[in-house]
């Protein structure tokens, strides 16, 4: 199939995870090598969850992000536009509620979630500030926000090493482990343009999150943002 483009038009974005989805949780563990469920549950430390907690997880696909906030104890809800991931999802994890939804009109009334989270889906978002603002807005006041996603080394060369496995490394083992290894050229591609750590915080800021900070995970080639809707 077509892959998406940089432009990441909506419905072709939504398309590249459709052909992907099938063999998408196993892809994520080898390209991770395993270390994806150690950066979830650091997800779910970063949220402070307890108990009965209403949890937005956006772009949340076949759901396997949103696993280790039921398992805490809240009330996770897996948002996602791609009606492949989903149905993947609704498989797998018969437990999990799924809403289709898209990010930069999210079908939810203000103020309905106690915390909100996107693990790997930013990036891939046509309008970023568009889908912060509209985060911020289904956040409850004095709500958190966290956000995993792929960043920038801060060292040179362990960023070279980082280009170097994305843009020649995934390829290769989407050739092997994917459904569609042309959507993995887009989602490599995707990871070089990305913003950096700094950019991001800044792009949190400029949507009115406030506390804004971030962790490095293996070395910034993950980055974990965290940040709070103003009290009002
Ligand atoms: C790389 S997957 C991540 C899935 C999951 N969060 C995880 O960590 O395994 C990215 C997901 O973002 C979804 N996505 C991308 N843009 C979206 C948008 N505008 N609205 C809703 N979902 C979106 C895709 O359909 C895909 O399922």
């Amino acid at each position: 199939m077509a892959r998406a483009t940089l432009d990441k038009r909506p419905a072709e974005v939504a398309q590249m995870f459709d052909a992907v989805a099938d063999r998408y949780d196993r892809m994520n563990a080898v390209m991770t090598f395993g270390q994806e469920r150690r950066w979830r549950r650091a997800v779910a430390a970063a949220l402070a969850l307890r108990p009965g907690m209403r949890v937005l997880d956006l772009a949340a696909g076949t759901g396997a992000s949103s696993l280790p906030f039921a398992a805490a104890g809240a009330v996770p809800v897996s948002c996602d536009f791609s009606p492949g991931m989903l149905a993947v999802g609704r498989r797998t994890h018969p437990d999990l509620t799924f809403v289709a939804g898209d990010a930069l009109r999210l079908p939810f009334a203000d103020a309905v979630f106690d915390a909100t989270t996107i693990s790997f889906g930013l990036r891939n978002v046509a309008d970023v500030g568009q889908a912060l603002a509209e985060l911020a807005r289904v956040t409850r006041p004095g709500g958190r926000l966290v956000i995993l996603e792929t960043s920038q080394p801060p060292a040179r060369p362990l960023r070279a090493m980082n280009r170097l496995y994305t843009a020649r490394v995934m390829p290769l083992i989407a050739r092997v482990f994917s459904s569609d290894p042309s959507s993995y050229a887009y989602l490599a591609e995707s990871a070089g343009e990305w913003l950096d750590q700094q950019a991001l915080a800044d792009a949190l800021r400029a949507a009115g999150w406030t506390g804004v900070g971030w962790r490095d995970l293996l070395f910034g080639a993950v980055a974990l943002h965290s940040a709070h809707k103003p009290a009002g």
